[in-house]
Order: structure tokens, then C-alpha cells, then sequence
């Protein structure tokens, strides 16, 4: 990686974009990770009043505001000194709608820490209510097992702390259908704001190891 990468992660839930990233950050222990998701659900664990208007919105499978979430992820940034031109960071579900986009830029902007390369993870929806359905989760880390894909040494446990696995309180077949009919609207605008900026990217490919040296060699061809 030779040059500051501001990366972001687009894809339907389930594509890999939390998995892909762990890898990545093996690979690139320089990248500042910020997953959405995972900002909102520590929100929600520590009963702040962000996390308690999220957690209506994430567990019907809508999307929290824009405004929240632009605020949100602008202080993460901020903390972790990421708003200068020579910052590396990788967003994992932010912006995920075209005004979020719009304004990030502008925020980014100010600053010349613009993002400079968009991914996105295209794998075959029919595949991923599976997945979905059998992931397990360690909250306080973030980190993902599948049970068939990628199990933990103990069932039910974290390999890093032996604390329990639980199930996301949206992984369920009703609210999946939701945040991939939800994804599938807010897709295209934002994939064409990117293209347009010149630093959209598709990956494709059916498993994790098939997109995971596509995205590789992106990062390092930056
Ligand atoms: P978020 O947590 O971002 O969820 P998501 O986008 O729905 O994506 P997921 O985390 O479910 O999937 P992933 O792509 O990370 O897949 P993973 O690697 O885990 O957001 C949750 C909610 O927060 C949203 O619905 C919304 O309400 C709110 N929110 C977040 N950001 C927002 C924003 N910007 N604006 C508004 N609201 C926002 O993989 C999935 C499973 O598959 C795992 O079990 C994994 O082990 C397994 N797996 C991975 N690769 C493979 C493979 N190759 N083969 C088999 N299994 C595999
Ligand atoms: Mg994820």
C-alpha cells in the first residue's frame, strides 16, 4: 500500500463486507476500520440515546436517519485522526444512501481527506439468507462465525475470549428481506454518485476467497 487509502465497503447484507475487512486488516494493519453496524449495536449495549432510537430502525430492518448517522461516523473519524489527506481508513457501510454520500463528500472535502477507492461486494442474493441464518457474533468485538462457513474451535463461544456467540436481533429471515429490499433501493444512486467520482469498483465471485485477492490487489494498485 503505497498511497493513503480511504476505502469504503458497499454490499448487500450478508456479502462479506465485515468478513472481507478482517482479512484486509491482516494484510493492511495500518487501515482504521469503522463498521456502521457495529458503532450502532456498541451504542445500543451502552444504552445511550443514539443507541436506543437505532435499535428501533435496525430491528425492523429500516435504516437509522441520515443525519444521526453522518454525525456519528464524522465524530468516529475525527477521533481516530482521519480527517487529514493522509489518513488510512476503511468504512464498512457508510454512506449507504446517496445523501449520506453527498454530505460525507462535503465533509471530506474541507479537510482533502476525500475517499479514493469504493468496493463493491457482488455476490448472488440467493445465497445469502443462508449465511445470514447461520451467523454467530461476539458483540463486543465484532467478530463474525458462520456455523458451516467459518465455526468457532468451541460451539457458541469466542475463540478470543470463550464469551457466548449470539444471533444479531436482525438476522431473521422477515427482517433480512427487509434490509436487502432496503439495500437493493438505495444501490444504484449511490453506485452511480461513485462512478461518476471516478472510484467505483465491482468485485464478484461466490465465496469470500474468490473476492478477498480481487480486493487485495484494488487496494494495492491504488
Ligand atoms: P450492518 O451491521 O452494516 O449490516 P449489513 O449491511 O446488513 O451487513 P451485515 O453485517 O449483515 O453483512 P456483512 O456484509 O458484513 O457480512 P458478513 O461478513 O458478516 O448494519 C445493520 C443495521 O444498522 C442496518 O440494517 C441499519 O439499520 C443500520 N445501519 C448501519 N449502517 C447504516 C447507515 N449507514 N445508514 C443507516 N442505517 C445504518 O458475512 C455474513 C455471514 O456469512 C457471516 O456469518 C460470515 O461468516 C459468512 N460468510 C462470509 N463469507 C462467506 C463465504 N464465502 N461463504 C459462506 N459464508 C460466508
Ligand atoms: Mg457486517
Amino acid at each position: 500500500m503505497l498511497k493513503p487509502t480511504r476505502l469504503l465497503f458497499l454490499g448487500a447484507p450478508g456479502s462479506g463486507k465485515g468478513t472481507i475487512l478482517k482479512r484486509l486488516l491482516k494484510r493492511f494493519p495500518q487501515l482504521h476500520p469503522i463498521s456502521s453496524g457495529d458503532v450502532l449495536r456498541s451504542q445500543i449495549s451502552k444504552g445511550t440515546e443514539i443507541g436506543k432510537e437505532a435499535d428501533k430502525y435496525i430491528k425492523t430492518g429500516l435504516l437509522v436517519p441520515d443525519s444521526t448517522m453522518v454525525n456519528l461516523i464524522t465524530e468516529q473519524l475525527r477521533e481516530l485522526n482521519g480527517l487529514n489527506d493522509k489518513a488510512n481508513w476503511l468504512l464498512d457501510g457508510f454512506p449507504r444512501t446517496f445523501a449520506q454520500a453527498e454530505k460525507l463528500t462535503e465533509i471530506l472535502d474541507t479537510t482533502n481527506a476525500n475517499l479514493n477507492l469504493v468496493v463493491e461486494l457482488d455476490v448472488d442474493q440467493k445465497l445469502i439468507l443462508h449465511r445470514i441464518e447461520s451467523r454467530y457474533v461476539h458483540l463486543p468485538s465484532g467478530r463474525i462465525y458462520s456455523l458451516d462457513y467459518n465455526p468457532p474451535k468451541v460451539p457458541f463461544k469466542d475463540d478470543v475470549t470463550g464469551e457466548d456467540l449470539v444471533k444479531r436481533e436482525d438476522d431473521n429471515a422477515k427482517t433480512f428481506k427487509k434490509r436487502l429490499d432496503k439495500y437493493n433501493e438505495e444501490i444504484g444512486p449511490l453506485r452511480e454518485y461513485y462512478q461518476k467520482l471516478g472510484i467505483w469498483h465491482s468485485v464478484s465471485g461466490e465465496t469470500s476467497d474468490i473476492i478477498y485477492p480481487k480486493v487485495e490487489k484494488l487496494v494495492y494498485e491504488l
